[in-house]
C-alpha cells in the first residue's frame, strides 16, 4: 500500500470478516489485526479469577493489574498477557460465553480503542466498530453480513457444537452487541451469505482498486 492505510472490516460474528481481512492483508502485504483478539484478552482474564464480567470497575482493575499485549503480525496475530502467550485460549466457548458482557462496558472499549490506535503503520482490521469509532478516517471500510443460520453453520463447521445451540449463542452475541454493530456510513455492504470467501475478498479487493489501494 502507497502511504500510511487503515482498511477496516466490521460486522456480526462469523459474517466472514477475519477470513477476508487476512487474505486482503496478504495480498497488500501488511499486517492483519483482530481487534476481538483484545477483548477476547479482557474476558479471558475476568475469567482466570472467576471474576464478574458485568462488574466494570472489577474488570478495569483486572486489567490495570495485568500486562496485555496485541503483537500484530504477517503470520497471524499474538496475545500476551504478563509475557505468557494466551493466543490459542480465546477462541473458547467459555471466552465467547462473556466476552459481549465485557465489551459493553465504555471504559473497556476505551481501554481497546487506546491499544488499537498505537498500532503503527498500515494495516487490515476486523471488528465491530473500526469504521465508524476507532478508525473514522480509514483509507475504505467495508460491513460484512450473513443471515444468522448461515453463520451459525460456518461456526459448527469450525468447532464440534451443536447448531441450535451455536445459533442461540449467537443470536444472543448479536443483541448484545447491537449497540456497536452499526455500519458506518460510508462503508461498502457485502452480503457475504450466498459467496465463497473468494468471492468475498475479489469483492474487497475490487472496491480498494477503485481507490487507489494495489
Ligand atoms: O469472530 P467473532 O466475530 O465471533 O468475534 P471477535 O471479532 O473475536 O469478537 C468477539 C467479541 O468481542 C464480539 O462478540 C464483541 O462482543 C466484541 N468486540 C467488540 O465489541 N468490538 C470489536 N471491535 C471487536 C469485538
Ligand atoms: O471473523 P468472523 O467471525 O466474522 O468470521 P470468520 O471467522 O472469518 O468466518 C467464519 C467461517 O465462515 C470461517 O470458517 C470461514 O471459512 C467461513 N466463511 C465461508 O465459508 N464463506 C464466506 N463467504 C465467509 C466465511
Amino acid at each position: 500500500m502507497s502511504g500510511v492505510s487503515v482498511i477496516t472490516l466490521d460486522g456480526p460474528a462469523a459474517s466472514g470478516k477475519s477470513s477476508v481481512a487476512r487474505r486482503v492483508a496478504e495480498r497488500l502485504g501488511v499486517p492483519f489485526v483482530s481487534s476481538g483478539l483484545l477483548y477476547r484478552a479482557a474476558a479471558w482474564v475476568v475469567g482466570r479469577v472467576d471474576g464478574d464480567p458485568a462488574d466494570e470497575a472489577a474488570v478495569l482493575a483486572l486489567l490495570g493489574e495485568r500486562r496485555v499485549r496485541l503483537e500484530p503480525s504477517l503470520v497471524g496475530d499474538r496475545v500476551w498477557v504478563d509475557g505468557a502467550d494466551v493466543s490459542e485460549e480465546l477462541h473458547t466457548d467459555a471466552v465467547d460465553a462473556v466476552v459481549s458482557t465485557v465489551a459493553r462496558h465504555p471504559r473497556v472499549r476505551a481501554w481497546v480503542t487506546e491499544r488499537l490506535r498505537e498500532i503503527p503503520g498500515s494495516f487490515v482490521i476486523d471488528g465491530r466498530d473500526m469504521g465508524t469509532v476507532v478508525f473514522p478516517e480509514a483509507r475504505l471500510k467495508f460491513y460484512l453480513t450473513a443471515p444468522v443460520e448461515v453463520r451459525a453453520r460456518r461456526r459448527v463447521g469450525e468447532r464440534r457444537a451443536d447448531l441450535d445451540a451455536v445459533t442461540e449463542a449467537m443470536r444472543r452475541r448479536d443483541h448484545l452487541d447491537a449497540r456497536q454493530l452499526a455500519p458506518a456510513a460510508d462503508a461498502v455492504h457485502i452480503d457475504t451469505g450466498a459467496l465463497t470467501l473468494e468471492q468475498v475478498v475479489d469483492a474487497v479487493m475490487r472496491a480498494l482498486s477503485g481507490v487507489g489501494a494495489p
